[in-house]
């Protein structure tokens, strides 16, 4: 017994000597933007020279770092690659150890465990659900717009449509009160701003399960017509679902539903007052804009990081073999600038077939949400420009805030335009 808790320690310690060499490690990636509008110039050059690149994490672990649009979606559609955070390979991007607040979600699950909830949500997300949420969208985007007018130019672009437009939907879809929204909100930006401390993470968690803990009791009291209520009736009260996992799977819907519409929001308004030519293409032909919202997706992916995976047997990528237990970083936005597969990539065309982009990802965990963000983006950037045709930035692009650190979604947090 002695000797098995001393080789613990060792082990423990060994461990930890492990990690403080790897936090000592200089990280290659994620690497800084030049241009607010374009990936750091580094990911063209690995895509070009290095495709399947070794690359040390913040966190000093190594890394295989996919930029070739290619190996990007054979990589994430592959299931010998997991998304399972628990896997002491999988990519690490915080130097310090930072709660995993997607652990315990079908976004960090594999296979039949994580094909049992896209199954249960599926349905809820289709194309045909987003046209039915069009209306709602519709009368959100044009009530937001009033309010603009009413309270007069200038105004900010962020907090008078960005924020509110997905908050709106992803809570009436749920059946959260629109009130309730800073709860969500907030505790949704201390989670992935990538410099909350550890503490913090952990409360802003707990919070956001209180509350939602305590909706799903309410709503088991008194239904309403919404995907809580629908999730109680139709899969706990089968068996199907645990009465606890309610409070998880609105949280992970909340968070994944508003903060990236939002983002994409703001960066796409902006990005359309930057392209005078694009904006006078879309304003004189409004039916362009589902390929604009393509356009915009493809060429400001906001995924800025990328998506982590780790490998769970030796699989070759290009020349390169990847070994078990080895984790893998699949670049979105490198990917979204192949010149393989879309011509003059760094080039923003409204017109230009978008089509094959994977802003939002590929394979089994491709965005359960991304009917409803088409849907989001294109109300919103078509009406905003037709209400306002003369709509344009207060401050030149050097002066809007940008969220600069290379963690978490990028976006502009402040938009201030006039009109
Ligand atoms: C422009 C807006 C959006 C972008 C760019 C985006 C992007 C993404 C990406 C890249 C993934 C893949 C994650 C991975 O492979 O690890 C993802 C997954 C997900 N998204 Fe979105 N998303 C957006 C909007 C939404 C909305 C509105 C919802 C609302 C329900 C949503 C819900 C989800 C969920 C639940 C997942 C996890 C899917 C899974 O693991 O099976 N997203 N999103």
């Amino acid at each position: 017994m002695a000797d098995e808790t001393q080789a613990a320690a060792h082990q423990e310690a060994h461990r930890e000597a492990q990690a403080v060499q790897a936090a000592d490690r200089e990280p290659t990636f994620p690497r800084e933007r030049t241009c607010p509008f374009a990936p750091p110039a580094e990911y063209a050059r690995w895509q070009a020279e290095q495709p399947v690149a070794e690359v040390v994490l913040p966190s000093g672990q190594d890394a295989w770092l996919l930029t070739r649009h290619q190996d990007v979606r054979a990589m994430l559609d592959d299931p010998r690659f997991s998304a399972d955070s628990a896997h002491p390979g999988f990519p690490r991007m915080y130097r310090q150890a930072v709660p995993q607040v997607l652990k315990g979600t079908f976004l960090r699950m594999d296979g039949a465990d994580h094909l049992r909830y896209r199954r249960m949500l599926g349905k809820e997300f289709t194309a045909k659900g987003a046209k039915e949420m069009r209306p709602l969208v519709e009368r959100t985007v044009d009530g937001l717009l009033d309010r603009m007018a009413e309270q007069g130019s200038p105004a900010d672009l962020v907090t008078a449509l960005a924020y509110p437009v997905p908050s709106t939907t992803i809570c009436g879809v749920l059946g959260v009160p629109y009130e309730d929204r800073a709860r969500f909100e907030d505790s949704t930006r201390v989670m992935i701003s990538g410099r909350s401390t550890p503490e913090e993470v952990v409360r802003a968690k707990e919070e956001i399960l209180g509350y939602l803990t305590g909706l799903v009791a309410a709503k088991e009291r008194e239904p309403g017509d919404d995907l809580i209520s629908r999730l109680l009736e139709e899969q706990v009260a089968t068996g199907e679902l645990d009465r606890d996992e309610v409070p998880v799977l609105a949280w992970l819907l909340l968070a994944a539903g508003h903060d990236t519409t939002a983002s994409m929001i703001g960066l796409g308004a902006l990005l359309l007052m930057e392209h005078a030519d694009q904006l006078a293409a879309l304003r004189s032909d409004p039916g362009l804009v589902a390929g604009a919202v393509e356009e915009l997706l493809r060429h400001q992916t906001i995924m800025q990081i990328g998506m982590n995976r780790v490998a769970l047997e030796d699989v070759r990528i290009g020349d390169r073999t990847v070994r078990a237990g080895e984790g893998v970083v699949a670049q979105l936005m490198a990917a979204n600038r192949d010149p393989e597969v879309f011509a003059d990539p760094d080039r923003f065309d409204i017109t230009r077939s978008a089509r094959g982009h994977v802003a939002f990802g590929y394979g089994p965990h491709q965005c359960l949400g991304q009917m409803l963000a088409r849907v989001e983006l294109q109300v919103t950037l078509a009406r905003l420009f037709e209400r306002f045709p003369k709509l344009r930035t207060v401050r030149p692009v050097a002066e809007i805030p940008f969220r600069h650190h290379m963690f978490g979604l990028y976006g502009v947090t402040e938009l201030m335009v006039e009109w």
